[in-house]
């Protein structure tokens, strides 16, 4: 039968037809609306959608640490990157376990303050096969092959260590000796390329000079306790001490507390060369207790958050920077104009 679809349509009432064409009108409407709204959000490119960043910290060890942490953080927030933070509570197997927790994430960077130098190379791996770019931040690394992270930032502690021993050099220039000065080290900890290149560099400068003597050395870990320990067993077993070298601040603070209590004048029978310059240090060069403090800086956030944007980006960074330091001497002739970085 032939259905004669003119006569067909003229048979259904005018308001039938206009209600399903203004549900189709609408239907349309709002999904288009939807579409466009998905499509202005949706990313471009990396550098357009708010990056990741990993970042594993090594813990809380110090005045300094801390600091450093903060300094991370504050400008994570600034630059609007969503940092993802762990802290390592001193071990490089959590430190390895939170980087491979990045990887699963996908996060766009990881940057890593290594509490050692040695034994990142496999994570690194993975890392690169992912296609994540590292920051090494803070503390070197030693690795097989080069290309396992983008680039270094943080301070030249071989350079560090020159400065102390070229102070100790000035300090004792032209006084009168029999015996050549006998010096202790308060090192940090063990492997860590802080530790590692104060000590390099302060030989480097002492290296062939029959004046000087390091007649012991230990680490204190980077800690104020340590430091308040080792001293006490020092002034048992080690006679005679006229400077000490110690690599931290922290450490530093604990050595002046042994020396009190045991009756050591710092800064006056001792020598005291230490590095970091936190406040309460710059108030121990003040008064006295401390002669000569290395700076290391800190305040490296802000840099870092520069160069996790390049290598989110796909650009490449330098492979390596070293942030500016300063040192503060006894010599300085305003102490009350020294500006340490507050801390
Ligand atoms: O790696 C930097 C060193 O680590 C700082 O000198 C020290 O205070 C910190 O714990």
């Amino acid at each position: 039968m032939r259905v004669n679809r003119q006569k067909h349509f003229a048979k259904i009432p005018a308001q039938a037809c206009i209600f399903p064409i203004f549900v189709i009108f609408l239907a349309i409407t709002i999904f288009g609306s939807c579409f466009r709204r998905q499509s202005a959000s949706k990313p471009v490119d990396k550098t357009q959608r708010d990056i990741i960043l990993g970042f594993s910290q090594i813990g809380a060890e110090s005045a300094w640490r801390n600091c450093h942490s903060r300094s991370v953080r504050e400008a994570a927030k600034e630059a609007g990157i969503q940092l993802l933070f762990e802290s390592a509570e001193q071990k490089q197997e959590n430190q390895i376990k939170a980087i491979r927790s990045f990887i699963a994430y996908r996060v766009d960077v990881i940057a890593f303050v290594p509490i050692v130098a040695d034994g990142w190379d496999n994570v690194l791996r993975e890392a690169k096969t992912a296609g994540i770019p590292v920051l090494v931040t803070d503390r070197k690394i030693n690795t097989e092959d080069s290309d396992l992270y983008s680039g270094f930032i943080g301070t030249d502690s071989e350079q560090e260590g020159r400065e102390a021993g070229r102070f100790l050099l000035r300090k004792f220039a032209g006084v009168e000796r029999k015996r050549p000065i006998r010096i202790v080290e308060l090192a940090g900890t063990e492997g860590a390329s802080a530790a590692v290149g104060r000590a390099k560099g302060f030989r480097e400068v002492l290296a062939g000079n029959p004046d000087f003597e390091i007649v012991y050395s230990e680490s204190g870990d980077f800690l104020r306790s340590k430091g308040y320990e080792v001293m006490l067993s020092v002034l048992e077993k080690v006679p005679r001490i006229d400077a000490v070298f110690s690599h931290n601040d922290g450490m530093t603070l604990g050595m002046l507390d042994a020396m009190k209590e045991r009756g050591v004048k710092a800064g006056k029978d001792v020598v005291i060369v230490t590095v970091d310059a936190e406040q309460a240090i710059i108030d121990a060069l003040k008064a006295g207790t401390v002669n000569f403090v290395i700076e290391c800086n800190p305040k490296t956030g802000p840099d870092i958050m520069e160069l996790a944007k390049k290598l989110a980006a796909g650009e490449r960074i330098p492979r390596l920077i070293h942030v500016d330091e300063r040192v503060f001497s006894e010599d300085d002739k305003d102490l009350d104009g020294l500006a340490p970085r507050g801390y």
